[in-house]
């Protein structure tokens, strides 16, 4: 005798239910609930191709299709009791459409397992993610071109070691970001390619003996073709791991914008104004507005990692082919593309809100010698010095104005001539911070002209 508990889904050689703990931690539930449409989609497409290969009737398929319907409409409705004791969201939606339909819904199941169901539903889910970073991501680099091109030709230190380097313009800081979330969305792109195909129909492990036809309902669900090796797509989490990786890496990049504005907002820089949407006080310092959410997006990089390396060491070292393991994917990548899809669009609306401030960019850009390497060369370019000795000539004038507390430029030319005698007023002329970027013309360079010509690239790619 069968005990009253044993599971109505499996529990057919079981003699009693599991045990409270047992419950807990084999329960998925509580989390793959989020992938209830993709499950339901996933059995309309199923139930429609049993029918069209006559493994069911039309009728059955017909009651299926309507039950899954309600279920749906009960699941978005908030009506939906979900039970523990149904351990996941594919036996509770199955149980709730017996409870609708009765019998047909006991022919659902044919032809296919769990296995490559939940593989089939967590790829239709992370598909979705990838679509909206996708947004994500071009929705920033449009912020992100917006104010390069109103700044294609303000003056900004360059920096290295965060030690003034060389000027540079903020279209062009601005520009080297869109570059990185450029790559970010071609990552995204390749990864939902690479994705695309459907392991339903591969069955427990083994594909099945009934006469069913994978090509449809691969199609029916968007994907490009049936995964080619039944025992590959229901242990291939690749697509997962995939994107987690894809959105570790764009975690970087947001990170290193985050802390660039983190620098750039505080009192001692003052190179952007934040604005109030995306700032928040002190509950005791009056004065003080801080970039709380630039902060957050720097920390949210730590979950990502996270997650990326929880399910990496999940998924290592499992034999062919479903483990239970595997159950444990879908928290990681969920609190991943959450955060991840939360950190580009805060990134965003910080971006669009924020205001270059022009002047102290460009008061910051004309000190700290930034035009040093604009004076080596001249005399590379002018008295034909070779480049290590215009170097020792530039530093030893470098070290002469910080001993007297001014800037290259207030050197005057008997001071220079005293360094290196073949030195002319030319000079002065490159000693300038504007003269220094126009002069940057090389292909991808920081002269105005160079920044506007990438824009100009950038929104062809965004149009075509
Ligand atoms: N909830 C399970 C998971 O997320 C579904 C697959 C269960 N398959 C099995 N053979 N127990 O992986």
């Amino acid at each position: 005798m069968t005990d009253q508990s044993s599971n109505q889904m499996w529990g057919g050689r079981f003699a009693a239910g599991p045990d409270a703990i047992m419950e807990a931690i084999n329960a998925s539930i509580g989390f793959d609930k989020r992938m209830a449409a993709q499950d339901i989609a996933g059995s309309r497409a199923h139930a429609a191709m049993l029918a069209a290969t006559g493994v069911i009737t039309d009728n059955d398929a017909e009651a299926i299709r309507e039950g899954l319907l309600t279920v749906l409409s009960e699941i978005e409705g908030g009506t939906f009791q979900f039970s523990t004791a149904l351990e996941d969201i594919h036996m509770n939606v199955e149980a709730r459409l017996k409870e609708i339909i009765g019998e047909p819904a006991g022919r659902l199941h044919t032809g296919r397992s769990r296995n490559d169901q939940v593989a089939t539903d967590f790829k239709l889910w992370v598909r979705d993610q990838l679509d909206a970073a996708e947004g994500g991501l071009l929705a920033l680099i449009k912020a992100l071109l917006s104010q390069a091109e109103a700044g294609a030709d303000w003056v900004m230190p360059g920096f290295t070691h965060l030690q003034t380097a060389q000027p540079v313009t903020w279209g062009h800081h601005m520009m080297a970001y869109v570059e990185m979330f450029g790559r970010d969305l071609s990552r995204v792109r390749d990864a939902r390619a690479r994705m695309n195909e459907s392991p339903l129909g591969a069955a427990a492990l083994a594909g099945t003996s009934f006469p069913i036809d994978r090509e449809m309902t691969a199609k029916a669900l968007g994907f490009d073709r049936p995964a080619a090796n039944s025992l590959d797509a229901v242990s291939d989490r690749d697509f997962a791991l995939e994107f987690l990786s894809v959105a570790s890496i764009s975690a970087v990049h947001l990170s290193r914008f985050a802390e660039e504005l983190v620098i750039w907002s505080s009192a001692q820089f003052r190179f952007v104004t934040l604005s109030d949407r995306f700032s928040t006080g002190s509950s005791i310092m009056p004065q003080k507005k801080n970039p709380d959410a630039a902060e957050l997006i720097r920390a949210k990089v730590g979950r990502i990692f996270g997650a990326n390396t929880a399910l990496m060491m999940v998924m290592k070292g499992l034999p062919l082919a479903y483990s239970k393991d595997m159950q444990e994917d879908k928290e990681q990548v969920f609190d991943a593309a959450d955060n991840w899809m939360l950190a580009l669009a805060a990134m965003e609306g910080m971006v669009k809100d924020m205001t270059g401030n022009r002047e102290s960019l460009a008061a910051a850009a004309g000190s700290g010698f930034s035009t040093a390497t604009d004076l080596a060369d001249w005399l590379v370019r002018v008295l034909k010095v070779p480049f290590r000795n215009a170097h020792h000539v530039t530093g030893t004038l470098v070290a002469m104005a910080e001993s007297r507390g001014c800037d290259l430029p207030d050197l005057s030319l008997a001071d220079m001539q005293g360094v290196h005698e073949g030195i002319t007023d030319d000079i002065f002329t490159v000693l300038g911070v504007e003269n220094s970027v126009n002069s940057r013309m090389s292909y991808g360079g920081t002269a105005p002209a160079q920044v506007r010509a990438q824009i100009a690239r950038w929104q062809e790619i965004l149009a075509g």
